[in-house]
């Protein structure tokens, strides 16, 4: 099987897979980086969303040989402890109710706002539309991006 080098949270790693593994299950079963969730696998749910190169990406459609070369980051390493203002604001507006696409839902925020830090709440629902949460905790997710945009 062939091995890839991959940056992930800033440090390198190799892993041993076939090409079309998707970056999802690197990331879990060979990083042991579980943060990252398998919601649908065919790119529709977001629970998977990781950053590539600073874009949100669907880790479960991305194969690990488009991975090379990228600055990928998990829920891990959006920060050491929890201090990314994303992080903070999830806590403070009480975001998740079942949780498991909330890992998704913030490397999506973060990497919306990395590019626009002081959205409008039209573009946050824009930015946020893709991430699905079966919890319906839509519009405490929407209200934690803007606490974190300010
Ligand atoms: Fe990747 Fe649903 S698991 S988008």
């Amino acid at each position: 099987m062939p091995t890839y080098q991959l940056t992930v949270n800033g440090k390198a790693h190799t892993v041993e897979a076939s090409e079309d593994t998707p970056l999802l299950w690197v990331l879990r079963d060979h990083l042991n980086m579980v943060g990252t969730k398998f919601g649908c696998g065919i790119a529709q749910c977001g629970a998977c969303t990781v950053h590539v190169d600073g874009n949100a990406t669907r880790s479960c459609s991305l194969p690990v040989a488009s991975a090379v070369g990228m600055s990928i980051t998990t829920i891990e390493g959006l920060s050491e402890d929890g201090s990314h203002p994303v992080q903070q604001a999830w806590k403070e507006v009480d975001v998740p109710q079942c949780g498991y696409c909330q890992a998704g839902q913030m490397m999506t925020a973060s990497a919306f706002l990395a590019k626009n830090p002081s959205p409008t709440e039209e573009e946050i629902k824009d930015a946020m539309n893709g991430n699905i949460c079966r919890c319906a905790a839509y519009n405490r997710i929407k209200k934690a991006v803007g606490v974190a945009a300010e």
